[in-house]
């Protein structure tokens, strides 16, 4: 599971996970895909928070762009490569890469993502994996996919929909244009934006919230409201019944007590 351009840290109940290629703006290639989704299916009981950040002077500038020619990069599936096994090899590729977005939705921790510098195309997709987003103000979003030929296809078209509305997210993703932290606090896109310098408080006062809340309530919660965006009134409410069952029963008995 490790990987040499991911670093992992776990403090207590936070686990930080650093994209660790700052050379390269922490370009990603399929096998940092795949060690991230290994990352979001074994995320350890105790650990309540994962904290995602980047190293050095980006979050992420996206796909490593040497894949689309046919040299790619050293030891990685080149698309070229994909490409040549036609549009069934295509679409299973394209749906193991975004096992390391959509793995998060699942993980039983909040994920936190911690974004400043650039937030490029798969790099904005990592950070709508996260359930909640804190960016530097200066922090610069982009999703590039359209201005190269192609769409995102990541698993980012859907948070960025129910985050931003339909008309904001054809307008950033048709037009490419960077949105900053403070522009993506205003329509919604990110849960706080501060100064660079702050950021890291920003996020360890998020986390610490986090962690104080109740543990089972919150980990029940999360796959609540992700349910909430699809379904209908009476699956949700049937959901908030189920949910609250056991966590009822267990207040009640800690009373008995
Ligand atoms: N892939 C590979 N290498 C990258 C990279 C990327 N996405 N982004 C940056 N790098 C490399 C640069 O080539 C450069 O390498 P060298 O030092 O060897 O020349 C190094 O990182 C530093 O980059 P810059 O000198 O350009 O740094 P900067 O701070 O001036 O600019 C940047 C940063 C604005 C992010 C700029 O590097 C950039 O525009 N990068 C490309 C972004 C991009 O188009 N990404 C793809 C988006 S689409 C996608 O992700 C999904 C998809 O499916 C298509």
């Amino acid at each position: 599971m490790t990987h040499p351009h991911l670093t992992v840290e776990t403090d207590g109940p936070v686990r930080t996970l650093t994209l660790a290629n700052p050379g390269r703006r922490n370009a990603q290639t399929p096998s940092l895909w795949r060690a991230l989704a290994e990352q979001a299916a074994a995320v350890p009981d105790d650990v309540r928070v994962v904290v995602i950040r980047g190293e050095g002077p980006s979050f992420s500038a996206g796909i490593d762009t040497a894949m689309f020619t046919p040299a790619g990069v050293d030891g990685e599936e080149s698309m070229v490569e994909l490409a040549s096994g036609g549009p069934e090899s295509i679409q299973a590729g394209i749906e193991r890469f975004q096992a390391g977005f959509t793995g998060w939705q699942r993980c039983h921790a909040v994920v936190v993502a911690q974004v400043h510098g650039h937030a490029i195309g798969a790099g904005f997709q990592l950070a709508l994996a996260a359930d909640l987003r804190v960016a530097a103000t200066d922090a610069s979003f982009a999703m590039r996919e359209t201005s190269l030929g192609l769409v995102p296809d990541l698993g980012g078209t859907k948070p960025l929909v129910d985050l931003v509305g339909y008309a904001r997210a054809l307008e950033l993703c048709a037009t490419g244009r960077a949105v900053s932290g403070q522009e993506a606090l205003a329509m919604g896109l990110v849960n706080a934006a501060v100064p660079l310098d702050e950021l890291d408080r920003a996020t360890a006062e998020l986390v610490g919230r986090l962690v104080e809340a109740p543990r089972d309530a919150v980990r029940a919660l999360k796959p609540l409201l992700r349910s909430a965006v699809d379904a209908d009134h009476a699956t949700q409410t049937r959901r908030e019944r189920e949910a609250q069952t056991g966590l009822l029963l267990s207040m009640l008995a800690s009373f008995r007590r």
